[in-house]
């Protein structure tokens, strides 16, 4: 108990959203946490000087700079709120003995719920629809629709959020099709699983990432992939921008070979989201090309945000900060 009365983390990124849930973290533990709105920099990181440990939330990079830093300061905890771990140089980490932790599930049904509302609208072609009704313009023609249930989904990764949105999918009677180099038992036994993306590729309607990014899935829906898709295909990805190659994407919607698409993360998205540009000009030509189009949904990446999933996200990372300054490992360590 007495370790534990001394140990003090501090918090980045901070929103207002989690500081109740910061909070009563902070009295239900007995552990201080100071925090912070800033992000986690190697120009902020001086402020954790005295901490044991630090938890953090950002899209942007965490760079190596700043892992140098957090090792000079002697903090080898770092635990992020969120899941994707595709900004933190883990390697470079490992050799300072920095100890990395994430929030492996906090919940899948946010961004599985996201994914489908985010499709129903491109089949319901709610934003042409939208813009009709905003010049008073109340007919229903030409903007005919598409049901869920019609659809063959092809879902890419079946983790956590995958399955939860293939139960969604299922729900609403549409016929789902499944790919992932590492088989779930659950959907095996269903026998949803394809051999190989080709496979999803050429049978789906619609497809939808639910994977994380690596050097070998950056890009993975290229030219190459969009060639050998159906005609008219819807794109869901509310998992990592760079897995599909923007260029090639605008290319397959000008040709028709993608119907239209649902973007919550894009490749640049730094640039752009999470912030309030008000009339700035927008330095940033794909989303430029893709924002203006009626059948592009971009959201910035705001799958994730619901009330169930931030608690979690801050409990989760604060237990898992504890347990790393408790005995060293923890139960969601990331390891490269
Ligand atoms: C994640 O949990 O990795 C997310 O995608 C949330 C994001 C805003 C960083």
């Amino acid at each position: 108990m007495e370790v534990l009365a001394k140990m003090k983390i501090i918090g980045y990124g901070i929103r207002q959203d989690e500081r109740q849930f910061v909070e009563q973290w902070s009295s239900q533990n007995g552990i201080g946490v100071k925090m912070t709105a800033e992000l986690l920099t190697a120009e902020t990181v001086d402020q954790a000087s005295g901490y044991d440990g630090i938890v953090a939330f950002q899209q942007l990079a965490y760079s190596d700079e700043l892992l140098e830093k957090m090792d000079q300061l002697g903090i080898h905890n770092l635990s992020l709120r969120n899941v994707g771990v595709d900004n933190i140089n883990l390697e470079k980490a490992t050799s300072l003995g920095i100890k990395v932790t994430n929030v492996p599930v906090y919940s899948p049904e946010a961004i599985a719920e996201f994914t489908v509302t985010q499709l129903m609208q491109l089949l319901r072609r709610s934003k042409e629809y939208a813009r009709k009704f905003s010049n008073h313009d109340f007919r229903w023609a030409p903007q005919i629709s598409k049901e869920l249930n019609q659809q063959t989904v092809g879902v890419i990764g079946t983790g956590h959020i995958g399955r939860s949105a293939i139960k969604i999918f299922q729900g609403f009677g549409a016929k789902v099709i499944a790919y992932d180099a590492f088989h779930n038992k659950e959907i095996e036994s269903q026998g949803l699983y394809v051999d190989s993306l080709s496979d999803i590729y050429k049978q789906a309607t619609v497809i939808t990432l639910h994977i994380p990014l690596f050097p070998e899935t950056e890009h993975m829906l290229d030219r190459e992939a969009f060639n050998q898709m159906n005609d008219g295909v819807f794109i869901i990805n509310a998992a990592r921008g760079p897995l599909i190659d923007e260029s090639a994407l605008i290319e397959a919607l000008d040709s028709g070979k993608v119907g239209g698409a649902a973007l919550d993360v894009m490749e640049d998205e730094t640039k752009v989201f999470n912030q309030d540009l008000g009339k700035q000009e927008i330095n940033y030509p794909a989303f430029n090309n893709l924002f203006e189009r009626d059948n592009v949904l971009i959201s910035p990446h705001t799958a994730f945000y619901t009330d169930v999933a931030v608690k979690n996200m801050v409990n989760i990372s604060l237990n898992n900060n504890k347990q790393l300054f408790e005995t060293g490992t923890a139960d969601n360590l990331v390891e490269k």
